[in-house]
């Protein structure tokens, strides 16, 4: 198995096979020499730096129905929120003021927020801090939206695949949703200019091996600039509430390949990982991951935007996020770094 590893290394690619066998027939003692191989890539590319993006949870409305998310719009237990620009700009200048350089606003599918309403905001976040990136995560729309956001200074976009098989996304989906149209969505944001992110659940539910082998077969396709892996944790409220938590073994193992896949990407230890184990975000780190993302949402509405069960950091204030974040990852010698940490072959 080590072969395998050392191939895809050197050649930043493996054969569906190939993949299929180092999935399957993982050990721990594979797993380590796939996370040593990792780090040596990402110090190579990036030394022990890891970026920091403030997260910024703006509305948990949404219109769409996944079978896995908490904010699904048939949740009627989900407590709605949405914040107003000038909520959102106080968590901006709370995050600048403790140097954050990078602004993930985050939504659901909520089309409260027009495209006029999000130009407004991005223009007035740019306006305010030249110096900083925005990224948004607000789900599919049309070209023209995403050429108009993009046009008024947004310059990153998260849009994870969710799975890079028709039929397993259709399990996952309703019927109007589509793989098609989302893939449509990130191949346009990449067309237009954006550093694109795209991702998935490890776990979800009917994921299998060939699956995972088809997310990282897309993955090499679109060569996004960021790629957000994270477990699939339950939600009581929605219709996979019994099903299983994807493991923290195998996403740290997906995450380990997507690394010596796309040297130079992007790839936050996510919030999802700190939730299924204590020490998950650092672990995420050390098997190829160079990104955190603390929260910056206001405490009064952080434990409404709910994705999954237990959700980690719910309480707790910026700065508080902020510090720990640093603190953990110092523990594991990475330092963090408060530049805007653009992917490397991007000099917007
Ligand atoms: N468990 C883990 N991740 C989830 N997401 C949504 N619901 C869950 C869940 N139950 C992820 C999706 C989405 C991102 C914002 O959060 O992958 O794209
Ligand atoms: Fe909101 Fe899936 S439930 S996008």
């Amino acid at each position: 198995m080590k072969y395998l590893i050392d191939k895809l290394y050197k050649a930043h690619n493996l054969t569906i096979e190939e993949f299929k066998s180092l999935i399957e027939e993982r050990t721990p003692e594979i797993a380590e020499y796939l996370f040593e191989r990792a780090r040596q890539v990402k110090i190579a590319n990036y030394g022990c730096d890891v970026y920091i993006r403030g997260l910024i949870e703006f509305s948990n409305y949404c219109r769409n129905d996944c079978y896995y998310c908490g904010i699904r719009k048939s949740n009627t237990g989900a407590e709605r929120y949405r914040l107003t620009e000038e909520d959102i700009l106080n968590c901006c200048n709370t995050g600048h003021n403790l140097g954050f350089r990078t602004f993930v606003l985050q939504s659901g599918e909520d089309l409260y927020f027009t495209d006029e309403k999000m130009v407004h905001i991005i223009k007035s976040i740019k306006n305010r801090y030249p110096d900083c990136a925005v990224t948004l995560s607000i789900g599919e729309r049309s070209y023209e939206s995403y050429k108009a956001f993009y046009d008024a200074g947004a310059d990153r976009y998260l849009l994870r695949h969710e799975t890079a098989n028709e039929e397993h996304y259709k399990k996952l989906h309703p019927e109007n949703l589509s793989l098609l149209n989302r893939k449509a969505c990130l191949f346009d944001l990449k067309k237009i200019g954006y550093q694109v992110g795209c991702g998935f659940m490890v776990g979800s539910p009917y994921q299998t091996v060939e699956t995972l082998v088809e997310d990282l077969m897309f993955i090499k396709e679109l060569q996004p600039h960021m790629v957000g892996i994270g477990p699939f944790i339950p939600h009581s409220d929605t219709p996979f509430a019994h099903k299983e938590s994807g493991t923290l073994e195998l996403t740290l193992f997906m995450l380990g390949l997507v690394r010596l896949m796309i040297p130079e990407v992007l790839m936050p230890a996510t919030t999802a990982l700190g939730t299924i184990d204590p020490l998950g975000r650092e672990k995420g780190i050390q098997a190829g991951g160079n990104v955190v993302m603390p929260n910056l949402s206001p405490v009064a509405v952080r434990n409404k935007y709910m994705l999954y069960d237990n959700k980690i950091c719910t309480g707790d204030e910026a700065a508080e996020c902020r510090f720990c974040m640093q603190k953990r990852m110092e523990g594991i010698g990475c330092r963090v770094v408060v530049s805007r940490g653009d992917h490397r072959s991007c000099n917007k």
